[in-house]
């Protein structure tokens, strides 16, 4: 039986817990998946009395499904909402959360402390519940959960672990990386080691390469405050889309338990060919969105939106390639890529084999024909595709694209947000699908060069149209002529531009 406990949220009337946290944690009262007597103390700065708290958190839940918020569950929700008026950088506002969470009989002992604050606050605000003994185990459990980016390189990274492991042991904290808590990125798992089959073709000797995308319509939504620091390598790729390829190139675990399963992953990252600083312009290529149509909409370019500093180079697209050197992908290219205000929002692995080694068809149509993909869709639309090569009915020798469709979600089935997910292993104390410290480290290593470089090169940035799929002359990535970016995971996706 789960535990009671209290979440206390910092940052509980910013962006990530409007859009996200909120949303989920009501989808979890619906579920009946909270434990009884769990309180949600939000830790805001603004004086508000409870009663204010809980119709903006109302409102927060109209914006996500209008009119249509269960009005019993609501009632229900709402007895375990709590405010309390404070900052962080307050060390008498600390110690007033503390005696009011200790000596007020509803708040539960175990608790769960939510960082949904900006990331340069994470490690004054570890050392400020430290220092008020709120991190203290002895009367009830106590849970940090780290929003990424976990740094903003490799030594920050460092310091930031450094000062953490002074008031908190690994075991309390759960850095997150909400993708591990989306549907099909579990799915991956099961995908690949519950079936026989693809086991002896997932390897260097039949993959041709691995493309792995994120693409946004949405700029950067009033947040250049933290994307003006971050860029599209530190937000996406040395987090969500580096997550991605572990689960696609990881050995099969020895069990599946938290620490066999990040062994696995680390070793990914490890065997990751280092870039130097010198081959950085060969493997990474960055741009900047400009004013376009985005769904039929003009929308301003990245430099003209409000608090973007006018001569920014800050990347709002990044693409790179990555090799994994050991016995199983020595020689895949993987290519990692995310935009911000692309002409589609998406995101998805896809994985193309070779072609087969023997020309049997040659001197007909066939000669032409299309290699095997795998598609594994993230969203919008969850789905696990293989295209497969067949004639098409007549007397001539031609092939059409036809694909194995192996989605697992119906219509109608429940859609959870990744954060309820992963709220729920907070609350269980599963850190399975949380990073451990190694796995954020060993990422920054990989993109590290990368930063150090873009770092330096402040006064040129390629640039790209919103609505587009992102600069010209990424192609150059690629290792040979006929590798494309799969822009889509229609069969006619297969034919693209190279950009
Ligand atoms: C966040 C990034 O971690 O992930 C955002 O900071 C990005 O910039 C978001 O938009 C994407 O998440 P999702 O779940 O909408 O794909």
């Amino acid at each position: 039986m789960m535990q009671p406990c209290s979440l206390v949220i910092f940052g509980a009337t910013g962006n990530l817990a409007r859009r996200k946290l909120m949303p989920s944690l009501f989808q979890l009262e619906e579920a009946g998946r909270l434990p009884d007597k769990m309180v949600i103390v939000a830790f805001g700065r603004r004086p508000w009395e409870r009663d204010e708290w809980v119709e903006e958190v109302a409102g927060m839940l109209r914006e996500k499904w209008g009119e249509n918020v269960h009005a019993q569950t609501f009632e229900r929700f709402k007895e375990r909402l709590h405010y309390l008026q404070g900052d962080l950088h307050d060390e008498a506002a600390v110690e007033r959360l503390k005696t009011t969470l200790s000596d007020d009989t509803r708040f539960p002992g175990n608790m769960i402390f939510y960082m949904a604050i900006r990331p340069s606050d994470f490690g004054e605000s570890i050392q400020r519940l430290g220092a008020a003994d709120l991190l203290n185990e002895q009367n009830g459990w106590r849970r940090v959960v780290i929003e990424k980016p976990f740094g903003y390189d490799l030594l920050s990274a460092q310091i930031l672990q450094q000062g953490m492991h002074k008031h908190l042991k690994e075991s309390q904290i759960y850095r997150i990386d909400h993708y591990l808590g989306k549907g099909t990125v579990q799915n991956v798992l099961v995908f690949r080691f519950a079936n026989l089959l693809l086991e002896p073709v997932w390897n260097r000797q039949y993959i041709d390469h691995v493309q792995i995308t994120h693409s946004e319509t949405l700029g950067i939504e009033g947040r250049a405050d933290y994307y003006e620091g971050a860029g599209a390598l530190r937000d996406m790729i040395q987090s969500h889309l580096l997550q991605l390829l572990t689960l696609v190139a990881m050995e099969p675990p020895a069990m599946m338990d938290a620490e066999s399963l990040r062994d696995e992953k680390v070793k990914v990252l490890k065997s990751i060919r280092p870039i130097t600083q010198n081959a950085v312009h060969a493997h990474a290529f960055r741009g900047q969105y400009t004013r376009g149509m985005v769904n039929g909409q003009m929308v301003p370019g990245y430099l003209e939106e409000e608090h973007v500093d006018p001569r920014s180079a800050t990347e709002t697209y990044a693409a790179v390639k990555l090799y994994v050197d050991n016995w199983r992908w020595k020689g895949v290219p993987f290519y990692l890529r995310t935009g911000k205000r692309m002409a589609e929002g998406a995101s998805a692995i896809n994985i193309r084999f070779k072609h087969p080694p023997h020309h049997l068809f040659r001197n007909t149509p066939l000669e032409q024909s299309r290699p095997n993909w795998m598609l594994l869709g993230l969203q919008p639309k969850e789905c696990l595709r293989m295209e497969l090569q067949v004639k098409v009915p007549g007397l001539e020798m031609r092939t059409r694209t036809t694909s194995l469709d192996a989605s697992y979600r119906h219509e109608g089935d429940a859609e959870f947000d990744a954060y309820g997910d992963l709220l729920l292993d907070v609350i269980e104390g599963d850190r399975t699908l949380f990073l451990r410290y190694d796995e954020v480290e060993w990422a920054w290593r990989v993109v590290d060069p990368i930063v150090k470089v873009w770092s330096m090169e402040r006064d040129f940035i390629n640039t790209y149209a919103a609505g587009s799929w992102g600069p010209r002359g990424t192609y150059r990535l690629f290792e040979r002529e006929d590798q494309f970016w799969r822009h889509s995971l229609d069969a006619k996706g297969a034919d693209l531009e190279a950009y």
